[in-house]
């Protein structure tokens, strides 16, 4: 009976898959289901080839390979099934809700699945980005590299980028450290959760900017680490002295020349403020700095380089400078923790990627970098400019913050409809603004949005803003 109903299936037409293929799938499949059970004997080749309509040969390859796997026996008597554990002895396979863990549930409860549209922010332009120069530069590394660079990576990365790191550091953000300091990662993330889970232990306290850096925020969640938003003012980051007796993080999560993402800059008060306060082995702060490059005013040098023994780490990722897919970013760590943090990081950690570091060293090398920002810098004040202009024009009275540096400024709508049905309404005109109130981890924060400028060329922000405009307006009707 089972086994005409295993004939049955076999007979039905199947298109794109060889027969011997097919016959060897759906036998091994209704073994593993205990459709087929033990030691139930199989047609001889010859008869199952002619039931089946297919070559001898196909049913002889499928019965050997199912014999070579162990789901068939042949003896005197022929092919049988072997005897396995049947599937009344495998758990029911039911979806249950938690199929995965508790902070994956946590992650997808937070994920948005936004689109990268115009004003997605934290995209530079990537229409701008310098194709003939980069392609050259990955042509020569291909040429100047060895077999041994396709083996995995020192630990920390290329030596050339490290030293370019460093002295790209050195020039542009005060940060004082040498080429042994500088850790390269793939990516902010990946930089975040190495820190989560080198420099503190589950369920230590992580202090964040609220409203912050989601990706931020679950990363050090699903590190274990138990996550304490904290206000962020137009100053920056503010520490109650309660909360520094009281709760005292291991880690703190900052972003001082720019706050993501409402784009203050932390006041030299509370920098300093912040180093007095951090003792190595009881603190890490983790000073991210992903934006600076674009810097439309005079940036604050980095926190690094006013103590760089205090027990900082300095962040940052050539994600707005080059393009996010790239995923090279870097940390420097104090003098006193390269060694530890070093060795652990080999462990936690395989590296690669040595042809694109290589190339990315000679960009940051011999004026190729300056030019680079020398181009793109007026375009994104340009673009920061007519994006100000329009929200003026389309939100009269709607307070604009941040835009001094980085891709991306905020429109405050406090009274107007929630900015998650704005954001709804705006993605069907083709906008992909972001709800301000979801980057607050104490429930939903303030009502505005965050555009990113760096993919909108300046003659479409007026339209853009106008689709904005009419999002609000429909939400506000709904
Ligand atoms: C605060 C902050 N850090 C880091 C990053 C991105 O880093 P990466 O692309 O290297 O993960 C972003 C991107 O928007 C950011 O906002």
């Amino acid at each position: 009976m089972a086994l005409d109903l295993f004939l049955e299936e076999l007979r039905r037409p199947a298109a794109g898959e060889a027969r011997q293929q097919r016959l060897y799938r759906l036998l091994k499949q209704a073994i593993v289901d205990g459709r087929l059970g033990a030691g139930l004997r199989l047609p001889a080749s010859r008869r199952l080839a002619v039931d089946a309509g297919m070559a001898r040969n196909c049913v002889l390859h499928a019965y050997q390979q199912l014999l070579a796997e162990g789901f068939l026996v042949a003896d005197r008597g022929g092919t049988r099934v072997a005897s396995l554990p049947t599937p009344s002895r495998l758990p029911p396979l039911v979806p249950a809700s938690g199929v995965l863990s508790r902070r994956a549930a946590t992650l997808s409860a937070s994920s948005r699945g936004e689109p990268t549209l115009p004003f997605a922010p934290g995209v530079p332009d990537l229409n701008a980005f310098p194709w003939p120069l980069w392609s050259r530069l990955l042509q020569d590394a291909w040429r100047a590299v060895g077999a041994r660079h396709l083996a995995y990576a020192e630990v920390g990365g290329e030596p050339v980028l490290r030293q370019a790191i460093a002295s790209f550091l050195g020039a542009r953000r005060g940060v004082v450290c040498t080429a042994e300091q500088v850790f390269i990662l793939p990516g902010a993330q990946a930089a975040l959760d190495a820190c989560a889970r080198l420099l503190a232990d589950p369920g230590d306290l992580a202090w964040v900017e609220e409203p912050g850096y989601p990706v931020a925020r679950n990363t050090l969640l699903a590190a274990g680490l138990t996550v304490q938003p904290v206000t962020v003012d137009g100053q920056g980051m503010a520490v109650p002295d309660a909360l520094w007796r009281e709760r005292p993080p291991r880690l703190l999560h900052l972003t001082p020349s720019h706050q993501y993402p409402g784009g203050s800059v932390l006041a030299l008060e509370r920098r300093l403020a912040f180093l007095a306060r951090l003792v190595p082995g009881e603190h890490w702060l983790i000073e991210d700095d992903y934006d600076s490059e674009f810097s439309h005013a005079r940036p604050l040098p980095a926190i690094q380089g006013l103590r760089p023994e205090a027990p900082v780490v300095y962040l940052g990722t050539f994600s707005k400078l080059l393009y996010p897919g790239l995923r090279i970013a870097y940390l420097v760590l104090p003098r006193w923790a390269v060694d530890s943090f070093g060795q652990a990081l080999g462990e936690l950690h395989r590296g690669g990627q040595a042809v694109e570091q290589r190339a990315l060293a000679r960009f940051l090398d011999n004026g190729r970098l300056t030019r680079h920002l020398r181009t793109m810098a007026p375009i994104y004040r340009e673009r920061q400019q007519v994006l100000r202009a329009a929200l003026v024009l389309y939100f009269p009275g709607a307070r604009i913050a941040g835009g001094d540096a980085g891709l991306h400024l905020v429109l405050h709508l406090p009274g107007r409809a929630p900015d998650t049905a704005i954001v709804a309404a705006a993605a069907g005109q083709g906008v992909a603004a972001r709800a301000l109130s979801r980057y607050s981890a104490d429930g939903p924060g303030d009502n505005g949005l965050v555009l990113g400028y760096g993919m909108a060329e300046a003659a479409i922000i007026p339209e853009l803003v106008r689709r904005l405009s009419v999002a609000a307006a429909q939400a506000e009707m709904a």
